[in-house]
């Protein structure tokens, strides 16, 4: 395939390049001044009391369930539409993830929490997924009444809004990653917990950095979970250029939606409703997903599926679980019917006005053939 249009680009430019390079000569290679001030400004972003970085998502997600007191054999809710680092998180901390199907969102639906419920359960984690925020009211209400904690898994929703507050900081902690093809990056593996609990920065800070509460006495058994100082030196850079991306990969979508929406062999991304989407990904459903697919590939157009198999039904938690299909139906049919398409802010209206026309072009032919 020769390909036209990627998927995704992420930015690496001269200012980062000159960033990470002044980093490195002036700063300790970890934990240096940079960490510090992108901690400060990423907070400040967020408008949460306190950030602390990680070497990862994964790492924060993890941590900040260490944080929250999570027990061994005690339970936490989450989605089996995303990542399957948000589900493995909850075991690395020794507890069980249980899942909660998703709503017309694509969404953990709050209005399933309490079917799932146990005396076990602790937590909820929901995922932003797609950039798109969680019914954050539905969710909190549920935890406030059952006395959970909430983790929101934001690794996919920088500067996202929930009824005008950033995704991130309206549980008790919000996870971000800078996985290379997030929204914003570090131009490596980075991840941040944000909260306005002291105690929970505190323990979160100590984690990361082998258990210390001063450089030579440990008091928790920690991880090796820092963020490297010339990688906090790009993402300050990336996280100035991050509204002005966000606002172009809305008008992407924008013009996606406009010309897509005559198609009534595809579903377009949910509508805003109290919230704004960073469209992290632009995920459509489609009939025939797999041949849209192999066309638009065949035509140079790079295209992805977020996720072909539902976490509850990836090998390993068959294994563990016993799941065999059928258990969570909703994230099952999504998993076959999703497609996303090409989404970057420098993606052009040419650029995209072609994917458009052979998405057309794909159902015309088929469609007359029956
Ligand atoms: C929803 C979600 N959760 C967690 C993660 C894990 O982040 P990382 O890859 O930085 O560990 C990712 C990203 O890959 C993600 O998309």
């Amino acid at each position: 395939m020769v390909v036209k249009i990627p998927f995704c680009k992420p930015v690496f430019n001269k200012e980062m390049e000159e960033a990470a390079v002044n980093a490195l000569r002036n700063e300790r290679f970890v934990l240096g001044e940079s960490v510090q001030k992108f901690e400060e400004e990423f907070a400040k972003y967020c408008n949460t009391d306190y950030a602390v970085s990680t070497s990862s998502g994964t790492n924060a997600l993890h941590l900040a369930l260490l944080a929250s007191g999570i027990k061994k054999d005690q339970q936490v809710l989450t989605t089996p539409t995303s990542f399957i680092a948000t589900a493995n998180c909850i075991l690395h901390a020794g507890a069980t993830p249980i899942f909660c199907d998703i709503d017309d969102t694509y969404n953990l639906d709050p209005n399933k929490i309490i079917d799932r419920l146990t005396p076990k359960t602790k937590g909820i984690m929901p995922v932003h997924l797609y950039g798109y925020p969680c019914d954050m009211d539905g969710i909190l209400d549920a935890a406030n009444k059952f006395d959970l904690f909430v983790i929101e898994d934001a690794c996919q929703s920088h500067g996202a809004l929930y009824k005008g507050k950033k995704v991130g900081s309206l549980g008790d902690i919000g996870c971000f990653s800078f996985y290379s093809t997030k929204n914003m990056t570090v131009c490596g593996d980075g991840g941040m917990i944000v909260t306005n609990n002291e105690s929970i920065a505190k323990e979160i800070e100590k984690l990361r950095n082998c258990g210390r509460s001063t450089w030579n006495e440990m008091d928790v058994v920690g991880y090796t979970a820092r963020l490297n100082t010339a990688n906090a030196a790009i993402g300050i850079i990336q996280l100035k250029n991050l509204d002005e991306w966000n606002e172009k990969r809305r008008k992407n979508a924008d013009i996606y939606i406009n010309k897509l929406q005559n198609i009534g062999d595809i579903i377009l991304p949910p509508k805003e409703v109290d919230v704004k989407s960073v469209y992290h990904l632009f995920v459509i459903k489609a009939r025939h997903r797999d041949e849209l697919k192999s066309w638009l590939e065949s035509n140079g157009i790079s295209c992805g599926i977020y996720y072909p198999i539902p976490i509850h039904l990836q090998l390993i938690y068959k294994k563990l679980y016993g799941y065999r299909g059928g258990e969570y139906p909703i994230s099952e049919k999504h998993s076959e019917e999703v497609l996303s398409l090409p989404m970057f802010p420098d993606l052009t209206k040419e650029e995209i006005e072609y994917v458009c026309e052979k998405i057309e072009e794909f159902y015309d032919e088929r469609n007359v053939k029956g």
